[in-house]
């Protein structure tokens, strides 16, 4: 086998004629007595390889036996050839079995179930490997916009002792012979304090949701991207909500429109994100257009549901930010409007068609008897808060923060039913294995 330099099966592609030496998996493979034709995949593209009995005499019998992610290194001529798969083909000069394959359980039409068994197999899909790209272009983007904006990164406990986003969904650890540790919802109560020390901060950082809902959004384990800031005003959170967003979809429009082919999602419909304004409207406002466009009655003071969310995203092409929420649906440590008590300065971001909210926000709430009042109200007893209320006590200063969920943007994006295929082994309620 050539000692020369082994190239990507893209590069070779590039290169489209000439010696070249690749390596990579066996993804589909046929043959007849004379001829093999294999696709080999690496983590770059595919490439279609031909092997003849002419040229291997001897070693046929080992061709014979070559199977579907069988891993290989190969030399050859690589040539254009419209027919093949990707528009090349290698006429394998020289090959080596670098590992053998069992014969692989993943065949054509599948069903969900046996997918999600073999998800540590599933990997190797087409399907797997492009969103698994676009969510590495997502983490990079996201990290690329903070740093721009001069934010810091820190990091919170993943152990916390306190809930911050609603005790129901609390994943409790045992933790020695301690009671009440829970794994983290969100950094928020722990990043709050940092912004005395750094101002601007952000993490992209695991969270944990015990929610007993069996839907196409929710995960229990998730990436939360999140960023805190000092001096940030309710407008600004806003215009970072949707800076944050276009830069994204942009760096995954830049970066992965093959990707974005190959699952079949039109990039087309991602442009008005980066091209238009967001929407901006009050939960008054959506309450209106839901009851005088979908006819749907939603009385004040109660939540959207999801399938009002669907249906009020559904009449735009860009997200939507959806502001001053009744306060009673709403966690404590948001800030009440100062010009309506009963609503507060957060706002949800809901991504188009019907993919829902993809940014929960708001300004912090810097009043302490306000703080513990909302908190003796959901049952918690503030003495545990003691460090967070130490933030209104020393240096008190406005600020802001908002939490985005990695996979519900990435299946907007991608076009997704299911928030599942967002992430490599995805966490639910009733699946926690391989
Ligand atoms: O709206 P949430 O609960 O807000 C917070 O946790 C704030 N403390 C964030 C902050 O201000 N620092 O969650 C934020 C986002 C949601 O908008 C949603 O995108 C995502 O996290 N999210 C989930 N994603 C997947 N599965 C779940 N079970 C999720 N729950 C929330
Ligand atoms: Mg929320």
């Amino acid at each position: 086998m050539a000692k020369s330099k082994f190239i990507s099966v893209q590069e070779a592609i590039e290169k489209g004629k000439g010696e070249v030496n690749i390596r990579g998996w066996v993804h589909r493979e046929r043959g007849s007595n004379k001829l093999k034709f294999l696709v080999l995949r690496d983590s770059s593209n595919i490439i279609q390889c031909i092997l003849k009995k002419d040229v291997f005499e001897k070693r046929w019998e080992d061709i014979d036996h070559i199977q579907v992610e069988y891993c290989l290194e190969l030399t050859g001529e690589v040539k254009e050839d419209k027919r093949a798969p990707t528009g090349y083909e290698l006429q394998v000069k020289d090959f080596k079995i670098v590992g053998e394959s069992d014969k692989f359980p993943i065949t054509k039409d599948q069903s969900v179930e046996f997918l999600a068994d073999n998800r540590h197999l599933w990997l190797r899909s087409q399907k797997m490997i492009s969103i698994l790209k676009i969510r590495s272009t997502v983490f990079a983007a996201i990290d690329e916009y903070f740093k721009g904006q001069g934010f810091y990164e820190y990091h919170s406990p993943i152990f916390q002792a306190v809930q911050c986003e609603g005790g129901s969904d609390l994943f409790e650890v045992k933790y020695f012979d301690k009671k009440d540790v829970f794994l983290a919802q969100t950094w928020q109560l722990y990043a709050e304090p940092a912004i005395y020390a750094l101002e601007k901060i952000y993490t992209i950082s695991p969270s944990f949701r015990a929610e007993k809902s069996k839907t196409s959004r929710h995960l229990t384990e998730y990436w939360h991207a999140e960023m805190e800031a000092a001096w940030c005003t309710f407008d600004e959170l806003q215009d970072y909500g949707e800076a944050l967003i276009k830069h994204i979809v942009k760096k995954v429009l830049e970066t992965n429109k093959a990707e974005l082919e190959l699952i079949n999602r039109d990039p087309k419909i991602l442009d008005p994100t980066i091209k238009k304004k967001f929407v901006r409207m009050t939960y008054d406002d959506a309450i209106k257009i839901l009851k005088d466009k979908c006819k749907m009655e939603v009385p004040w003071g109660k939540d959207l549901r999801t399938i009002e969310e669907e249906k009020l995203t559904e009449l735009y092409d860009v997200p939507i930010i959806v502001t001053h929420y009744p306060k009673k649906v709403k966690a404590f440590y948001m800030t009440e409007d100062p010009k309506n008590p009963d609503v507060v300065l957060g706002y949800d971001m809901l991504a188009p068609e019907g993919h829902g909210e993809i940014i929960g926000a708001s300004d912090r709430e810097p009043n302490i008897e306000k703080i513990k009042e909302r908190l003796k109200e959901d049952g918690e007893d503030p003495c545990e808060y003691e460090f967070y209320l130490d933030t209104r006590r020393y240096g008190s200063v406005p600020h802001a923060g908002f939490g985005l969920g990695v996979e519900r943007v990435i299946k907007w994006i991608c076009g997704l039913d299911n928030i599942k295929d967002t992430i490599p082994f995805p966490r639910t309620m009733e699946r926690y294995k391989p």
